[in-house]
């Protein structure tokens, strides 16, 4: 695949994005209809169906060869092996709790991966305007603005994005070492929506954004712009994310990444 033709599918996509932020922007004007999927917790709505649906359709249009993996599983294509070929990774709202209580404080996250590698990644708030797009190996922006690189910062000056019930007893790891964290840092943030947090970890609205249990759709695209401006990824383990599985991340500041994993993280217990 030769560089233009990447060039165009972010052109494209960045359309696509925007057209459908501007469909979730008009639609909490109105009432829009609310399911439970595993617990009264866990919220879909017409629109997360739908504008996944959008995508699935503008993009096995335009690139009928594609996979798209999306979390609501519109696209009934199988994906046999994700680290092969071209593959879209959609979440058509991240913070849907956010989408349904505030009409705020979501996004929809859409990353472009050719056999395991990461090449475009887009964030869009529609509500604050704000889009988030990176192409691999040409920096990432907000908007027109070019995002710059990270510079270094100490835990005591730290803001974190965090979501409290990873500090409350769990069956998925050790949560007194995340306490000793945040009873260090300046503050803590819980915006409730995984990709927009990464996002602000590159615009440097938060230092660091750290999650025990995420899916490729919440942070496929947040890795791929956090990392054209050098915040370093990893799970909490200090390994590197498997973007086709389910994952804890840590997004952080360099420097600041190693301190969280070396002092705090060495002893929670997830697996990956
Ligand atoms: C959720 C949000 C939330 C995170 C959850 C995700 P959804 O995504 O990103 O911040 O803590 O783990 O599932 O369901 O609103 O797309
Ligand atoms: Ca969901
Ligand atoms: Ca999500
Ligand atoms: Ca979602």
């Amino acid at each position: 695949m030769v560089k233009e033709s990447l060039q165009s599918m972010y052109e494209q996509a960045k359309e696509w994005v925007l057209e459908a932020g501007g469909q979730l922007r008009e639609s909490i004007k109105t009432d829009v209809l609310v399911e439970y999927k595993t617990s009264v917790a866990d919220l879909v709505t017409e629109k997360d169906r739908e504008i996944e649906s959008f995508f699935v359709s503008r993009i096995s249009r335009a690139y009928p060869a594609h996979h798209i993996l999306g979390e609501e599983g519109i696209n009934k294509q199988k994906l046999s092996d994700p680290k092969q070929g071209w593959v879209w990774i959609i979440d058509p709202i991240d913070g849907t709790t956010n989408f349904v209580h505030q009409k705020q404080n979501f996004c929809i996250s859409v990353a472009l991966y050719e056999q395991g590698e990461p090449r475009l990644g887009f964030i869009y708030d529609p509500i604050a305007g704000e889009l988030f797009h990176a192409l691999a190996g040409q920096g990432a922006f907000m908007n027109e603005e070019p995002l710059p690189r990270l510079t270094e910062t100490r835990v005591e000056e730290a803001v974190i994005g965090i979501n409290s019930l990873w500090l409350t007893p769990n069956k998925h790891f050790d949560f007194k070492p995340i306490q000793a964290l945040v009873r260090e840092v300046r503050g803590t943030r819980s915006v409730g929506a995984a990709a927009l947090e990464m996002a602000y970890v590159a615009c440097g609205r938060l230092d660091a954004y750290l999650s025990l249990r995420l899916s490729p759709w919440d942070f496929a695209a947040g890795l791929v712009i956090a990392q054209e401006v050098g915040a370093v990824t990893s799970t909490v383990h200090n390994q590197p994310v498997e973007v086709f599985e389910k994952s804890s991340v840590l997004v952080a500041r360099p420097g600041l990444h190693q301190v969280i994993t070396d002092t705090y993280l060495h002893s929670s217990s997830p697996r990956r």
